[in-house]
């Protein structure tokens, strides 16, 4: 061991106070709505038989070929911690035959699960999800009541302006169709795609849909789309969908580009994204899987769940608490004796003109003065140290967009005027 101290590993985070109690009370409201809907928890293990996953989420995706945390444990099985919830749900319903109860059976889970993704904002290799799964039901009210549960659950913490993106995907009757007219969309334009991609043309066509690299991204632009695929009952039962989250007033946009990156779902698919969350956008994601549980050795038993990203919630849930702060419009960051007696004065003229101000502690460091400003989410960042002492002017960094600049000392209350008259122009 080189230094002896111990990091969380990489992609792995401790979520502590303050943090937790959004946590908590996210997760409260989930027990909330989901029990007033007739879900009821379950736990199954983290770690589960590898099989459970490869099988379920299908050997082709990026989840199976290249994020799983698979092992071998000491009697030499494989296997893995869970990358997804569904899948454990499914093998715990077919193990202990619960669809012996009269259906439809409701659950909901929370807990950690892994990817060995690169990790990102909002990309973590340890995440926990809020996941709910309802067994039994083929009908597309079932979709609905699911969608019903998300949205009121997310307006239930304080996210109500969330965008729900709806498609199908099909069934193994429409398929067949929708494959031919992929591998004859693909059959010259194979150069151009990924390794890993021209090998799912052979095996697995659909997950070229789903693949991120950017070179297959391109190549894919223009191609078929399920939705022109799908057979009576499919559009029938999407059409209705449709209705029924419109009645619900449930805000929806038909994304028929979403393909989801698991194998198992069939017909509904859907994702709720935010567009303050960057890149990784999505909060949550799910859909309808009626071959599953066959394929886990139980009935024929459709099914229809989704799950939650908590990490993704909780990030936004802070967003909305930071754009409710009343926000300082300048911090003056002060070094040194002489500069706090300048940041004084400043500050009082600021005052004056009704500028919210934060004045910053002179011994204090500025890197932590700097930390100070952007926990307040002050607009503007004034700094006076020894060199601007001399030189008359101060440093300004607007913490929006890291823009920097200087103003002379005795120009920072016209400095301020001006950027509030030009921003109220642009509104
Ligand atoms: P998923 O789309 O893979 O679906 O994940 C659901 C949600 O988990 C995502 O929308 C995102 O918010 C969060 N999530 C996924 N990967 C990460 C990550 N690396 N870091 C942080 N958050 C992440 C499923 O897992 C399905 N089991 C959903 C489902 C349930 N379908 C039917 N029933």
């Amino acid at each position: 061991m080189s230094s002896g101290r111990f990091q969380a590993l990489k992609g792995m985070k401790d979520v502590m106070p303050p943090d937790i109690y959004i946590w908590q009370s996210v997760e409260k409201k989930a027990r909330e709505v989901f029990s007033s809907f007739g879900f009821g928890e379950i736990r199954p293990p983290i770690v589960e038989a590898t099989g459970v996953f490869t099988r379920s989420i299908g050997e082709d995706t990026d989840i199976v070929e290249k994020e799983m945390y698979t092992f071998e444990d000491k009697g030499g099985r494989s296997i893995t911690l869970r990358p997804e919830g569904t899948a454990p749900v499914v093998r715990c319903y077919v193990e202990n035959h619960l669809f012996n109860i009269p259906s439809p059976q409701k659950f909901y889970y929370a807990g950690p699960m892994f990817r060995y993704e690169r990790p990102q904002s909002g990309r973590l290799r340890q995440f926990y999800q809020i996941g709910a799964e309802c067994f039994g039901s083929p009908h597309p009210e079932t979709d609905a009541e699911m969608l019903s549960m998300l949205g009121r659950f997310l307006a239930g913490v304080g996210l109500p302006n969330l965008r729900f993106q709806v498609n199908s995907i099909g069934c193994e009757k429409c398929r067949p169709a929708f494959k031919e007219a992929l591998l004859s969309f693909f059959a010259g334009r194979l150069d151009d795609l990924c390794t890993d991609c021209r090998r799912r043309y052979h095996q697995n066509p659909l997950r070229i849909l789903d693949c991120k690299v950017e070179g297959c991204r391109e190549v894919r632009k223009g191609a078929p789309r399920v939705i022109d695929h799908l057979c009576e009952e499919c559009r029938a039962h999407f059409e209705r969908l449709l209705h029924l989250i419109e009645k619900l007033g449930i805000s929806y946009t038909v994304n028929p580009e979403m393909v989801r990156g698991l194998d198992y779902y069939t017909r509904t698919t859907f994702e709720v994204t935010s567009e303050n969350l960057g890149a990784q956008n999505a909060v949550a994601a799910g859909g309808r899987y009626d071959r599953l549980v066959k394929e886990f050795g139980g009935p024929e038993t459709p099914a229809v769940g989704f799950a939650v990203g908590m990490e993704r919630i909780v990030e936004l849930l802070k967003m909305a608490v930071r754009e409710d702060l009343p926000r300082p419009a300048a911090f003056i960051a002060v070094i040194g004796e002489k500069a706090g007696t300048e940041g004084v004065l400043i500050a009082d003229s600021l005052r004056q003109d009704g500028y919210r101000t934060e004045l910053g502690d002179g011994s204090a460091s500025l890197k932590s003065q700097m930390r100070k400003a952007d926990r307040l989410a002050a607009e503007y960042v004034f700094i006076i140290g020894d060199d601007e002492l001399r030189a008359g002017e101060l440093k300004w960094k607007r913490l929006s967009d890291a823009t920097e600049g200087a103003v002379p000392a005795s120009g920072v209350r016209d400095f301020l005027r001006n950027v509030s008259r030009s921003q109220a122009e642009e509104h």
